[in-house]
């Protein structure tokens, strides 16, 4: 039988409408329909609008009916920025970090990265599964119905593929879609100390071939002593060669140009870019990269935030993400990330929701599928518990989602 569902009587469809990318002042655009409806039937969106003409021929018996009576109706959140598999934790480091050590310091004495790897290498794929499952069953109760994770605490080539698997065994077991990233070229492993450009030669010569068809994105950790700008083309071009689309940590601690190489590259997003240079923020803008935002990070690390203001101003394509991740920032929380994007950000309400849905989607290069309430996309769908959209940084710090709809159907 098929899946039929009609959410209706909405007081508000943030529709977020689009199939690409929202750049500058577009993002400033979400579309809403008042008393609105939407049609879905086996998991796919087939029409959406105002309640009372959208339904008039429709003989509602066939449905199960939602009532949206007095909420806010949503696309599910797309979290394009995660490293949500791992073992072991770093609570200490968090701790040493407050002291006053910084979070490169931290990691050039061994830890950081380092100490993430030697966990997740001892943990079995079992126990990586078990953790990425409750991971994720937090992640949609804030509304996330599609997460990247990268792979990058193996550094060699079984835990890499390890946490490849992993990622592609949760897609399809749980709720949550997972798209994968390689990040090999997170940091040098112990096996490469002193021998970054032996490692590099390792990635691209051994790992990338062997990668290349269990992740969809690879990304480099472009940073002062961690992989400079010709290493990051140099994985990155490979990568492009073998068919994989690209991403990079740029810019995030010391202004090295790691916009301006996104840019040149035409990668699909360039993430963090605390500190990325208006050349930069120019070159981003004109190759279509999107710019991700990464709010919690910069305040995890008590950094000044990235200009995203400034980007959307300068037309560049804004998403943001949580970055979850064991050591520079360990949360999955929308709501925190919202508050630090329209309070320290500068972003409105209407651009930080773009951020994280059609431009979430596209940061993932999958804007023709989620992202959107439009018709023949996903029915990947969030119900608030407000009237409005506006409650989602109204609501400081407090989760307003009250109901997930993924794939047609409630699953919380
Ligand atoms: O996005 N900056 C590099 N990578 C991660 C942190 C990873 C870690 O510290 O384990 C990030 O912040
Ligand atoms: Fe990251």
């Amino acid at each position: 039988m098929k899946n039929k569902v009609i959410i209706k009587d909405a007081s508000e469809i943030v529709t977020c409408s689009g199939f690409e990318a929202k750049k500058g002042k577009e993002m400033q655009d979400i579309a809403v329909i008042y008393d609105g409806a939407i049609i879905i039937e086996d998991g796919i969106i087939k029409d959406i609008g105002i309640s009372k003409e959208i339904l008039k021929d429709i003989n509602e018996d066939e449905y199960e009916i939602i009532s949206a009576k007095g909420r806010a109706v949503l696309p599910g959140f797309v979290d394009s920025h995660t490293h949500f598999v791992f073992g072991g934790y770093r609570a200490e480091e968090f701790s040493w970090r407050l002291k006053g050590d910084s979070y490169m310091s931290i990691m050039e004495r061994g830890g950081g990265i380092i100490n993430s790897v030697e966990s997740t290498r001892k943990a079995t794929e079992e126990e990586l599964y078990t953790l990425g499952q409750e991971r994720l069953d937090s992640m949609i109760k804030f509304g996330i119905t599609t997460v990247e994770g990268k792979s990058g605490y193996g550094l060699d080539i079984d835990t890499e593929l390890k946490q490849l698997k992993v990622m592609e065994r949760l897609n399809k077991d749980h709720a949550v879609d997972v798209v994968s990233t390689f990040l090999g070229a997170h940091a040098t492993p112990k096996e490469y100390k002193g021998r970054t450009d032996d490692y590099v030669k390792f990635i691209i010569n051994e790992v990338l071939p062997k990668v290349k068809d269990k992740a969809k994105f690879c990304d480099v950790f472009c940073e002062k002593n961690v992989f400079s700008i010709e290493q990051s083309r140099e994985i990155l071009k490979s990568a492009k060669s073998l068919g994989m689309k690209i991403k990079l940590h740029a810019d995030e601690i010391v202004q090295l140009g790691g916009a301006e190489l996104a840019g040149e590259l035409g990668a699909t997003s360039a993430d963090h870019l605390l500190q990325a240079s208006d050349k930069g923020i120019k070159d981003m803008a004109k190759a279509g990269t999107v710019a991700t935002l990464l709010p919690c990070t910069a305040f995890s690390l008590k950094e000044s935030f990235a200009r995203g203001r400034e980007m959307i101003d300068n037309g560049c394509a804004v998403a943001l993400a949580t970055d979850l991740n064991p050591g520079s920032c360990f949360t999955n929380s929308i709501p925190l990330m919202f508050a630090l994007a329209c309070l320290q950000m500068n972003l409105s309400i209407e651009e930080s929701i773009t951020a994280l849905t059609i431009n979430g989607a596209a940061a993932l290069d999958r804007a023709d599928e989620i992202g959107s309430l439009d018709v023949g996309k996903k029915a990947d769908i969030i119900m608030l518990k407000y009237p409005s959209y506006k409650f989602i940084p109204y609501n400081i710090g407090m989760n307003t989602v009250d109901m997930v709809i993924k794939d047609g159907r409630v699953v919380i």
